[in-house]
């Protein structure tokens, strides 16, 4: 034992016998513990708080569509088989050309065609994930294609025209032909507020 001494809790009893350099110590230790536990304790909200594992917080942001350290070597990633994503109902209907025409004939488009947001909101989904191939107005002549994508047919000709609503979504869905099935990438309400996008297109309402 030094000449300090400790009790047997370990309090230093250096005070009881007038060593200064001891309560010196003692009380920087304690400013020092204090300004520590202020640090964690008091939350100033000009400041990010302190973060002890960042990289359990949070990932790297990664962009949809983006290359990322998945199994496919993109964020975007297939459904898992046998599940149904949240908000999504099971879509009974299968890639041929009949059962889209089933698909026409049976579904229809559950939001209003007057809902100004809705159809603001198909324009954005148009914009992001339809015009890189079908260009801005619908006439086959996106980014994509001018870099060698298949030019798609022009969704103002009336084979567009003539499809139902329903079949749209089943095309948006599954895909048709040389067109990749979207649902993995639009969430369902998203591809009946695209399909509103496409009529107001048609009706020349929109550019
Ligand atoms: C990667 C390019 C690409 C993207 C993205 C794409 N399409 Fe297509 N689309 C095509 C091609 C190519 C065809 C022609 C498919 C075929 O019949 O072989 C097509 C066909 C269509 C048709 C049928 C046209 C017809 O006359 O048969 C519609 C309607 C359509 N797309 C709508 C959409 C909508 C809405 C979106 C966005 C939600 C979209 N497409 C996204 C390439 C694309």
């Amino acid at each position: 034992m030094s000449d300090t001494g400790t009790d047997p809790r370990g309090a230093p009893i250096g005070v009881v016998r007038g060593n200064w350099g001891g309560i010196v110590g003692s009380i920087a230790v304690a400013g020092a513990a204090v300004f520590a536990l202020r640090a964690v304790l008091v939350r100033d909200v000009t400041r990010p708080g302190l973060e002890f594992f960042p990289d359990m917080a949070r990932g790297p942001a990664a962009q949809a569509q983006d290359r990322a350290a998945t199994p496919t070597g993109f964020t975007d990633l297939p459904l898992p088989e046998g599940t149904v994503p949240r908000g999504a109902l099971p879509f009974r209907y299968a890639a041929t050309p009949a059962d889209a025409e089933r698909a026409g004939r049976e579904l229809a488009n559950p939001e209003a065609p007057g809902d100004a947001d809705t159809l603001a909101r198909g324009g954005v989904v148009y914009a992001r994930m339809c015009s890189p191939c079908h260009g801005p107005g619908g006439e086959g002549d996106g980014g994509a294609v001018a870099r060698g994508m298949l030019r798609p047919p022009s969704l103002s000709a009336d084979r567009a025209k003539a499809m139902r609503d329903g079949q749209l979504f089943h095309l948006i869905t599954l895909g048709q032909g040389n067109m990749a099935p979207l649902a993995d990438r639009i969430a369902e309400r998203d591809r009946w507020a695209v399909v509103l996008h496409v009529r107001a297109m048609q009706k020349g309402g929109s550019r």
